[in-house]
C-alpha cells in the first residue's frame, strides 16, 4: 500500500482467518466491528455517523482525558472524535494472531481544550475467540503533570439485554446517574437491566461475565489497571433523545465499560500509564462439564 493511499484510508481491518476480523475506525480508533466466525460481537447503531465529527455510536469509543461532561471541551473526552494515527499496520502473529498498533499525540486541537503534551499508543490483538486491548499513556513533558480518565465504550450486542446477567458487581459500591449520583451498594449476585440503567460501579474486580450476548453464548471481560465498570443502557425514552440512536435499538446493546473513572489518573513528568482489556467468548463445552 503507498502512503498516500494509508494517509486516505480510515478503516483497518485485522483479518484472523476463519471469518474472524476486527475492524477499526481511525476516527476515534473506534473498534467498530468484531466478528468471530462471521458473527459480530459487538452493537452499531442503525443511525450510526460516520462524518467524522461525532463519536461513532457504538462499537468501542476510546473514552480519553475525560469521562462524562467536560466543562472545558466535549464530553467523554476528544480522543473518540480524533483521528488516530496507524502506528503499524495489521501484522501477523508467529501463532496467526494479528496485531495492529495505533498512536494519538497531543496536536493543536488537543492543547486548544487541554494544554497537555501526551502520548497514547493502542496495540489490538485479534486471537480466535479473544480481542486483546493494550493501552499506554506517556506523558513527555519535563515539568507538567495531568490527570485524565480513560475508559473503553464496549457496546455489546446482545439478543435481549433483559436477559443479559453481569457477574463480578456483588458488594461493589456505585454511582447512580439515573438518580442524581446518589451512592449505593449492589447487593445482586448477579446485575440485570430491566430499566435504564448508567451506574458507575467502582472498585470492581478484574473479572466480569456476561451472560446472554450472541448466540447465547457468555463474554468474559478481563481487565487490568481499570479499577470501575459502567454499565448503560439507555432504555425507551432517552433512546428517543439521541439523534444517532433508533428508538427500537436499546433490547439489542448493553454497555459494559472498564475504565478509570471515579479517581482520574495522574500522570508525572517523564511517566507511563499501562492498562489492558481482554473480551474473550467462553465457548460452553471447553470448560469441564458438571
Ligand atoms: C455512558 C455514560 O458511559 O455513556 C452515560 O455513563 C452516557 O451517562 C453514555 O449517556 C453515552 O454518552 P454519549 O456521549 O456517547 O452519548
Amino acid at each position: 500500500t503507498t502512503a498516500a493511499a494509508m494517509a486516505a484510508t480510515s478503516v483497518v481491518v485485522l483479518d484472523r482467518g476463519n471469518n474472524t476480523t476486527c475492524t477499526i475506525n481511525l476516527h476515534g480508533a473506534t473498534v467498530v466491528s468484531w466478528r468471530v466466525n462471521n458473527q459480530e460481537q459487538l452493537f452499531v447503531s442503525k443511525l450510526a455517523s460516520f462524518d467524522g465529527k461525532k463519536a461513532i455510536r457504538g462499537g468501542i469509543p476510546f473514552v480519553f482525558p475525560q469521562f462524562g461532561a467536560w466543562s472545558f471541551g466535549p464530553q467523554h473526552g476528544f480522543a473518540r472524535i480524533t483521528r488516530w494515527h496507524l502506528e503499524r499496520a495489521p501484522d501477523r502473529l508467529h501463532n496467526g494472531d494479528v496485531e495492529a498498533i495505533f498512536s494519538l499525540m497531543d496536536n493543536e486541537f488537543t492543547r486548544s481544550i487541554w494544554n497537555y503534551q501526551f502520548r497514547i499508543t493502542y496495540r489490538l490483538i485479534l486471537r480466535e475467540k479473544e480481542l486483546h486491548f493494550h493501552i499506554g499513556v506517556y506523558n513527555p513533558s519535563k515539568e507538567l503533570s495531568f490527570s485524565f480518565n480513560m475508559l473503553l465504550h464496549t457496546y455489546l450486542k446482545v439478543p435481549d439485554v433483559r436477559r443479559c446477567q453481569i457477574t463480578g458487581l456483588h458488594g461493589c459500591h456505585f454511582i447512580d446517574k439515573t438518580r442524581e449520583n446518589a451512592l449505593y451498594q449492589e447487593g445482586r449476585e448477579v446485575v440485570t437491566v430491566n430499566e435504564w440503567t448508567d451506574r458507575i460501579y467502582q472498585h470492581t474486580p478484574q473479572e466480569h461475565v456476561i451472560t446472554n450476548v450472541v448466540s447465547g453464548r457468555k463474554m468474559r471481560l478481563h481487565k487490568y489497571n481499570f479499577p470501575d465498570t459502567v454499565i448503560w443502557n439507555p432504555w425507551i425514552d432517552r433512546s428517543r433523545e439521541m439523534s444517532d440512536f433508533g428508538d427500537d435499538e436499546f433490547p439489542n446493546m448493553l454497555c459494559v465499560e472498564a475504565g478509570n473513572v471515579t479517581s482520574p489518573v495522574i500522570l508525572l513528568p517523564g511517566t507511563a500509564f499501562e492498562a489492558s482489556q481482554i473480551l474473550q467468548i467462553i465457548i460452553e463445552g471447553n470448560v469441564s462439564r458438571k
